[in-house]
C-alpha cells in the first residue's frame, strides 16, 4: 500500500512539484514595462489609488497583497537627513543615521567640474542606498535669480548651462545605486517668500532659456526617475498639478516616464491633481492618527476623493492607470531592483569626496599684498606669520544644522577652527568676534551675550597678531541661508559690516573667509586684501578650507553667480516690488532672460565679483585662439582652439570658459551666454590646447512665437575667458 502511494506521488509530483513560474511583475529579468502591465492587471482600483498617496511623513504605499514594497524617501541634496517621525516633522531619534554631509550644491557648482558632480552623486547615492531610501529628495536646480533667496545654497547658480552640465552626472551616478533622484523644485521656485502660493508670471523665452534647461537636462540626459513639483503657482495653477509644466512640458515635450511628487503639502485641488500630471501626493499637515484629521492621508486629494471620483465616473480610469504605472516603474527601478548595490555610509571614501569637492569649490575672490607687506597673504606663509588670530562665529558654528529640510545630523563636522588648529597648532588663537543666534526654523533669535565685549576683544587681539583670518558670512538661521524665508538684507548680519573694516584698520594683514550660499554686499571690500568665498562645506569643512588657505591645494573654484555691488544692480531688484518679491499674490519676472551676468553685461553694470570669477595661486596665460573655419551652416561643427599656459610657479587648475554672443538678432539677446567650459589641470610652465566644438545648437535662442529654438544667420562673437568679464581671446564666426 505504502509503496503504491509513494509510486503514485512520484508519478504525480512532477505535475504538482513543477516549479510554478514566478509572476512577471516579480521577475526582474523581465522588461520593466512588462512587469508594470502585469502588476496593474493584478491590482484592484483601491490598490492603484493607494500608490498615489503618502502613508507617512516620508513614505508612500506599496501593494502589500502582491509583495510590492512601499517607497521610502529622504531629504536631501547634501546628504541623507536623519530619520523623521512617522507623522510629524520631529526627529525619530534613531542612532544609526548620522551621515556624511557633503558641501552645499553652490559649492559643487563652484567647482565647474562634472567629475566632482559625478563623485557627489555616487557618494550621496551610496549613503541613501545604505539607509534604505528609494528616493533622495534632491538635487535642487532652481536658478539663482536674486541674492535674497533663502535656498540658493541648495542650487547650482545663475546660469542654465552650468547648472545643466553639473546636474546630469549627479543624477546619473546617484541613480546607479538604485535610488531615484527627485529633481526639485519644478518650477520657478526662485524665492522662499510667499513660496506656498505666489503666482509667477514669466515669458516663454525666460522659461525655456533660463528656468527649464537644468530640469530638462536632469530628465533627458540624467534620466531622473522623479521630479518634485514646487509650492508656488505658475500662470495660475499650483506647480504640483500644473498642466503646462507637468503635462505639456515635462511629460509631453520631454517624454518624462517617471513620477511627479508634490512638495510636502503642495497639492491644493483634487481635480487638478487628477488631470494635471501629479503622481504621488506627499503631505505636511497630517498626523494621520488623531489631530488635524482633515489632513489625514485618506482625506488627501489623490485618496478617498479620487477613488470615489473614479468609481462614480467623474474621473477616467485612464488617469489612475497612468499614475500607478509611473509609481510601479519607480518601484521596479528602486525597491524591487534586486541588482542594485548595497551602498556605504560615512566611509572614508565619502569624507574624501566631501573634502575634495570642497577644495575644488572654494573660490579665491581677491589676494592682494597689503600695505607694509612683501607678498600676497595667501597661501599662508608660516615663516612670516607665526601668530594667527582666527575671528568669527562661523569658524566654530555647526553649519550642517539648520537651513530647513536640507539640515543634516552628521557623524562629524570639522569646523574651520579645528582644521586650522590641526594644521597650525599653537600658532592659532581664536576669538568669536561676533555672535549669531541659533538656527531657528521660522524665527530669528537675537544673540544673548554682550556683543560689544566680543568686538573689543577681537580688536585687541588683532593688534598683536601677525595675521588675522576672519571667518564669517551668513549661516543657516531663518532669513539667512534657510528655507521658508528670504534674506531681509543684502549686507552681512550680526554686526560684521562694522567689525570687518575695524579689524582691517587695526591689522591690514587680514584674510576674510565668507561661508554662505549667497552673494553679500561688501562696502569695505577695498580695505580687505584677501577674500575667500568658502560656501557651506559640510563634514570636511575645516580640512578643505585649511588645505586651500595653506596652499596644500591651489584654489580653482569659480563663482556660479554674480556678486552685485548693491542689490539694485541685480535684475530682479531693478524694477519694482511686483518683480520681486511680488505683491503677495502675483510676481512678474520683469528682467526676463537677463538674469545674473546677462543683466550686468546688457545693462553695463559691473559686478563686484563677476560670474565665473576665481583666482589661483598661479597664473594662466591664454594664447591666440584659432578656428577650424570662420563660417558655418546648420549641421556643421566648427572647432575653436586656445592654448592655455600655467605661467606661474605652482601647479593649478583653470576653468576655461566659452561664451557666445549673437551680434544681431530679431529678438533681444544677452551680450554673451555661457556655452561650454573645460577645467584643466596644468603643472607650472605647462601649456595645453583647449578645444571647443561649436554647432548651430550653441547659437540658438528660443523663439516664443514659433515655440522653437532658432539660430539666425549672421555674425557671432566667441569669447574665451577666465571669467565672464576676464575675456582672454575673442573670435568672430558667421552662420550662413
Ligand atoms: C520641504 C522642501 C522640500 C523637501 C520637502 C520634504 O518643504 O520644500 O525641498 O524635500 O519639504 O522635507
Amino acid at each position: 500500500m505504502k509503496n503504491t502511494f509513494s509510486l503514485l506521488l512520484a508519478l504525480l509530483c512532477p505535475l504538482f512539484g513543477k516549479a510554478q513560474p514566478i509572476p512577471v511583475y516579480l521577475d526582474d529579468t523581465q522588461p520593466i514595462e512588462a512587469r508594470v502591465q502585469d502588476a496593474l492587471a493584478r491590482m484592484t482600483l483601491e490598490e492603484k489609488v493607494r500608490l498615489c498617496t503618502a502613508q507617512s511623513k516620508f513614505s508612500s504605499h506599496g501593494v502589500p497583497r502582491l509583495g510590492i514594497p512601499e517607497i521610502w524617501m529622504s531629504d536631501g541634496p547634501h546628504g541623507v537627513r536623519e530619520e523623521i517621525s512617522w507623522d510629524s516633522w520631529n526627529a525619530a531619534g534613531f542612532t544609526n543615521d548620522s551621515c556624511t554631509a557633503f558641501p552645499a550644491l553652490t559649492c559643487l557648482a563652484a567647482t565647474w567640474n562634472p567629475e566632482m558632480a559625478a563623485l557627489y552623486g555616487k557618494s550621496v547615492g551610496e549613503e541613501a542606498r545604505y539607509r534604505r531610501k528609494d528616493i533622495l529628495l534632491g538635487p535642487g536646480c532652481n536658478i539663482y535669480r536674486t541674492p535674497l533667496n533663502g535656498r540658493n545654497f541648495e542650487y547650482l547658480g545663475e546660469d542654465p548651462y552650468l547648472a545643466s552640465t553639473l546636474i546630469v552626472p549627479y543624477v546619473r551616478e546617484l541613480q546607479k545605486n538604485g535610488v531615484a533622484a527627485c529633481v526639485k523644485h519644478f518650477a520657478l521656485n526662485n524665492q522662499e517668500k510667499w513660496r506656498g502660493h505666489i503666482d509667477v508670471e514669466v515669458s516663454d523665452r525666460a522659461l525655456y532659456e533660463i528656468y527649464l534647461p537644468a530640469f530638462k537636462a536632469a530628465v533627458q540626459k540624467g534620466g531622473a526617475w522623479s521630479v518634485m513639483g514646487s509650492y508656488n503657482r505658475v500662470r495660475g495653477e499650483h506647480a504640483c498639478h500644473n498642466n503646462l509644466l507637468l503635462n505639456r512640458i515635462l511629460k509631453g515635450e520631454w517624454t518624462f516616464d517617471g513620477c511627479v511628487v508634490t512638495d510636502w503639502g503642495g497639492a491644493h485641488d483634487t481635480r487638478e491633481a487628477v488631470f494635471n500630471g501629479l503622481d504621488i501626493e506627499m503631505g505636511t499637515y497630517t498626523d494621520g492618527l488623531s489631530k488635524s484629521r482633515d489632513f489625514a492621508y485618506d482625506n488627501y486629494h489623490l485618496a478617498k476623493k479620487y477613488l470615489q471620483g473614479l468609481q462614480d465616473g467623474t474621473y477616467p480610469l485612464a488617469t489612475v492607470e497612468d499614475k500607478a504605472a509611473r509609481v510601479l516603474r519607480l518601484i521596479f527601478r528602486t525597491a524591487m531592483n534586486r541588482r542594485r548595490p548595497w551602498g556605504a555610509f560615512t566611509s572614508q571614501a565619502h569624507y574624501d569626496a566631501a573634502r575634495r569637492i570642497g577644495e575644488e569649490g572654494i573660490v579665491l575672490l581677491k589676494n592682494e599684498t597689503p600695505r607694509r607687506s612683501r607678498a600676497a597673504l595667501l597661501p599662508i606663509d608660516t615663516t612670516v606669520y607665526r601668530h594667527i588670530l582666527v575671528v568669527g562665529d562661523n569658524a566654530v558654528r555647526r553649519l550642517t544644522e539648520g537651513g530647513g529640510s536640507s539640515e543634516l545630523k552628521v557623524q562629524h563636522e570639522i569646523s574651520p577652527l579645528q582644521g586650522l588648529t590641526k594644521r597650525y597648532g599653537d600658532k592659532i588663537t581664536y576669538t568669536q568676534g561676533y555672535a549669531a543666534g541659533r538656527p531657528r526654523y521660522g524665527k530669528t533669535e537675537e544673540p544673548t551675550i554682550d556683543t560689544d565685549s566680543l568686538r573689543r576683544a577681537a580688536l585687541e587681539l588683532a593688534r598683536e597678531a601677525d595675521l588675522v583670518i576672519f571667518i564669517g558670512g551668513l549661516n543657516k538661521n531663518y532669513q539667512q541661508d534657510c528655507e521658508a524665508g528670504d534674506r531681509i538684507q543684502y549686507n552681512l548680519p550680526f554686526g560684521q559690516d562694522e567689525l570687518i573694516p575695524a579689524l582691517a584698520e587695526v591689522n591690514p594683514r587680514m584674510v576674510l573667509v565668507l561661508l554662505s550660499g549667497n552673494a553679500v554686499e561688501m562696502k569695505w571690500v577695498k580695505k580687505i586684501p584677501a577674500i575667500v568665498q568658502g560656501w557651506y562645506l559640510g563634514s570636511e569643512a575645516g580640512h578643505a578650507l585649511s588645505a586651500v588657505l595653506s596652499g596644500e591645494v591651489c584654489p580653482s573654484g569659480k563663482l556660479p553667480f554674480s556678486f552685485p555691488v548693491q542689490l539694485a544692480d541685480n535684475g530682479a531688484h531693478a524694477f519694482d516690488a511686483l518683480c520681486y518679491p511680488g505683491d503677495s499674490i502675483h510676481e512678474v519676472y520683469k528682467e526676463d532672460i537677463f538674469v545674473g551676468y546677462r543683466w550686468h553685461d546688457t545693462q553695463n553694470i559691473p559686478a563686484l565679483f563677476p560670474f565665473g570669477h576665481g583666482l589661483s595661486y598661479t597664473t594662466f596665460d591664454y594664447g591666440k585662439a584659432t578656428l577650424s573655419a570662420e563660417t558655418m551652416q546648420e549641421g556643421d561643427t566648427l572647432t575653436l582652439t586656445v592654448p592655455v599656459k600655467n605661467s606661474g610657479a605652482a601647479a593649478g587648475k583653470e576653468v576655461v570658459q566659452l561664451y557666445i554672443g549673437d551680434v544681431e538678432s530679431s529678438l533681444p539677446r544677452p551680450t554673451k551666454e555661457l556655452k561650454a567650459f573645460r577645467k584643466i589641470d596644468l603643472k607650472a610652465g605647462e601649456t595645453r590646447d583647449v578645444t571647443f566644438d561649436i554647432t548651430a545648437d550653441d547659437l540658438r535662442y528660443f523663439d516664443d512665437a514659433r515655440h522653437g529654438w532658432v539660430a539666425e544667420p549672421g555674425k557671432f562673437v566667441l569669447y574665451v575667458g577666465s571669467s565672464s568679464t576676464d575675456i582672454r581671446a575673442r573670435k568672430t564666426i558667421i552662420l550662413k
